[in-house]
């Protein structure tokens, strides 16, 4: 099943404030190299017969790139971000008009989310991080305007402050993930409803190797996550790796770079 994803140039990307860990703004980014990263990011997914619509970077918004952060969209319902941190802030409302303009129905959120970054949408659930952005209240406020069943995961690591550094889902019904990145209880969770689950190890981690993107099948990966990648492809995955070093110094990956828009259903 093809997928529909949205993207954002980094036409603007640089690092120039530190929001989380990974960021030295002393060190910078080099934009240029951002720039073909993402394209080979963006052309993996299109090799793979994915849809890609684009949004218009905006000036002065360095993170724009990582549209996972704009919204969740499940069964076609768009619920925005409201991001944690000022030097963001204007990104919200820039793609809940893009989705609104497109008549999607969408709704303004009351409560601090990152979109994409804290909800991973699976067949039956949408799991949740909180911690470090997403606050809980978002995800009661999710829950109730998308009418799915919400799992809050606490996130207890800095430098994995959402949980798609931590977590990716491998189709509607099973995930990998890395276990140090969550509290005690939220591991129990995850070992109950995920008991066939691949566990992901702090060398994979620590590239952001769980920042992956799959549609089911084929797997979008940082080419540095080894081991991880050797796991899937012992599950029968097929592993697509692709090199966003640049992206890395800002703390994203092929998944903060991808907001996939999901139909109804
Ligand atoms: N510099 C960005 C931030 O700290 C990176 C966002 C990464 N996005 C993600 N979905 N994890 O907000």
């Amino acid at each position: 099943m093809p997928k529909h994803y949205l993207m954002c140039r980094p036409d603007f990307f640089a690092v120039e404030y530190a929001i989380n860990p990974w960021m030295d703004p002393d060190a910078g980014a080099d934009r240029e190299v951002a720039v073909r990263q993402w394209e080979g990011l963006k052309a993996a997914y299109e090799e793979l017969g994915h849809q890609v619509s684009l949004i218009d970077p905006i000036e002065g918004l360095p993170d724009m790139v990582f549209a996972a952060n704009g919204a969740l969209v499940a069964g076609g319902r768009v619920y925005g971000a409201r991001f944690a941190f000022p030097e963001r802030a204007a990104e919200g409302p820039a793609y809940l008009r893009w989705f609104s303009e497109r008549g999607y129905p969408t709704h303004e959120p009351v409560h601090v989310n990152e979109g994409e970054g804290d909800f991973l949408a699976m067949d039956e659930v949408i799991l949740a991080g909180t911690g470090f952005r997403t606050s809980r209240e978002a995800h009661n406020e999710a829950q109730e305007f998308l009418g799915r069943p919400v799992v809050s995961l606490q996130l207890v690591d800095p430098r994995f402050y959402h949980l798609d550094t931590a977590l990716f889902p491998l189709h509607g019904r099973n995930i990998a993930y890395y276990p140090g990145a969550f509290s005690e209880g939220s591991r129990s969770v995850l070992r109950r409803m995920f008991p066939d689950a691949v566990i992901a190890g702090a060398d994979d981690a620590e590239v952001l190797g769980l920042n992956a993107v799959s549609d089911g099948r084929n797997i979008v990966i940082n080419s540095e996550a080894h081991d991880l990648q050797l796991d899937l492809k012992r599950r029968g995955y097929e592993v697509i790796p692709v090199e966003l070093g640049e992206l890395r110094k800002a703390g994203g990956g092929p998944k903060c770079c991808t907001l996939e828009i999901r139909g109804e259903n």
